[in-house]
């Protein structure tokens, strides 16, 4: 059984050549720096249409991971990526205790591999589970009670209930949340829309069939509007208030990379290139992009210059450490969550009157060397199996990256001029779910003790 949330060193060369960028080698790699100066520089958007993955390129970070996950062609969420659904949902109040439960679902789990394997036998099939799947309906029944308290409190009757959802994986929430307001509060769901906006052509049909296929739900249809483009190729201005969901859809987006200079503390960033042979080297530039130099700039104003860095901060310590032999002259790598700070422009820009609602996990296990970094992990042979670098063939890992939710606080706030509330996925339970639908008979609650690395972020 798989799941996601459960789940380099080197020495920089010295700069010695005119531009002053660093190759990062391993210590005997080879001397790209002709390529490096030669080869063009792309975008992810560049390489949208392209069919083969590119060789004799260079790009930055962020554009790597965007198009190793999001090419259309051969990107990951491209491929037939696969959320588990348990089928009929668990009825927790039989269960005798936690264990059984665990049980019960890596039972359900073979099962659902063992029938799609009999249809078509794959081993490299990318299945995950989320929360919405494991305690459906009792996990978006907690999200329709959030939201309809605070639409009747502030926004009623001068508003209609309006949801927009950022990747709704099989639509299970979407259906759990119109069925909970219909069968609750008639009243709200006659004024209720619910919008979700797709990345995958794939994942937005299942959605669609989703919605017509549950007898239960078909009375939805006119209520949802399924919308299959990125959230960053948003461009219609939605001026009404309006909440927006974004439950495990932070941890896919890209990030750049740094790493500092040791003596100066000076950030340098980083670019990918890829060989004729299509190898992966990684080169730091002295001078950062505008985008990530917005993020550095945005981050320091936010928190006043309370964030942590990959060095200590001591120069007497980084002085020792520098001495020693074959040691290196940049620090580790820190990750930044530059497209996580565009989303934020996109709210500002388009959703005036949002508020949102976002949940994604503050630690993953099993991460790479580095801080703020991501878990890159495929899965062979119904096992998850993690790798120690973002460097790897385009479209078969799914790269995945926690969230600092002080700073992603602090940042949104300062983007958007909103004033935000964060707890753990426990708190956020206990505030909203009816935990006895959750409990086995020993007392046990899954909802509560699973997914202790997740936490929740309202804007209040
Ligand atoms: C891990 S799944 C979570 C699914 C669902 N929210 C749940 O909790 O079950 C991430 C979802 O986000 C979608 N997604 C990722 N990046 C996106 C983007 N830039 N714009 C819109 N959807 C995106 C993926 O296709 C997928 O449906």
């Amino acid at each position: 059984m798989a799941s996601r949330p459960t789940i380099r060193g080197a020495r920089a060369a010295p700069a010695k050549n005119e531009s002053n960028w660093q190759q990062r080698t391993e210590l005997f790699s080879l001397d790209l720096s002709d390529e490096y100066k030669t080869y063009p520089m792309v975008t992810a958007n560049d390489l949208r249409g392209r069919r083969e993955r590119p060789r004799k390129v260079k790009m930055l970070m962020r554009d790597f991971i965007e198009d190793s996950l999001y090419n259309p062609h051969y990107g990951y969420f491209s491929k037939q990526v696969v959320i588990f659904s348990p089928g009929e949902p668990f009825n927790f109040n039989t269960l005798p205790d936690e264990p059984t439960f665990h049980a019960q679902m890596g039972q359900r789990y073979t099962e659902f591999e063992d029938a799609l394997d009999a249809k078509k036998h794959d081993d490299t099939r990318q299945l995950w589970h989320t929360p919405t799947e494991l305690f459906r309906p009792y996990y978006g029944e907690a999200i329709a009670r959030y939201l309809m308290s605070n639409y009747i409190m502030s926004l009623y009757p001068r508003h209609d209930l309006i949801i927009y959802e950022m990747g709704a994986g099989r639509g299970t929430l979407m259906l759990n949340i119109l069925d909970y307001i219909r069968d609750v509060e008639p009243w709200v769901y006659e004024r209720t829309k619910y919008k979700i906006i797709e990345i995958s052509p794939a994942l937005a049909e299942m959605q669609s069939a989703q919605l017509l296929s549950t007898a239960a739900s078909r009375g939805h249809a006119d209520k949802v509007e399924i919308i299959n483009k990125s959230i960053f190729d948003w461009d219609q201005r939605v001026p009404s208030p309006c909440f927006f969901l974004a439950m495990e859809v932070f941890d896919n987006f890209a990030h750049d990379v740094v790493r500092y200079d040791l003596k100066t503390e000076e950030p340098l960033q980083g670019v990918v290139l890829i060989d004729e042979q299509g190898d992966f080297y990684e080169f730091y530039e002295p001078t950062l992009d505008p985008v990530a130099a917005r993020y550095v700039r945005v981050r320091h104003a936010a928190t006043q210059g309370r964030y942590p860095a990959p060095y200590s901060s001591s120069r007497t310590m980084r002085w020792l450490k520098g001495a020693m032999p074959f040691a290196p002259n940049l620090s580790e790598p820190e990750y930044l969550p530059t497209r996580l700070m565009q989303f934020f422009d996109i709210l500002e820009k388009y959703f005036p009157a949002h508020r949102l609602l976002t949940s994604d996990f503050h630690t993953l296990p099993d991460a790479i060397k580095g801080l703020n970094s991501p878990v890159v992990q495929t899965r062979f042979e119904r096992r998850m199996v993690p790798v120690t670098t973002p460097l790897v063939h385009q479209g078969y890992f799914d790269i995945l990256f926690p969230t600092d939710f002080r700073i992603m606080e602090a940042v949104y706030g300062a983007i958007t001029g909103k004033l935000t509330r964060t707890m753990s996925h426990e708190h956020f339970m206990k505030s909203w779910a009816y935990v006895e639908d959750t409990e086995t008979r020993s007392g046990e609650n899954p909802l509560l003790s699973w997914y202790k690395n997740a936490s929740v972020m309202v804007t209040v």
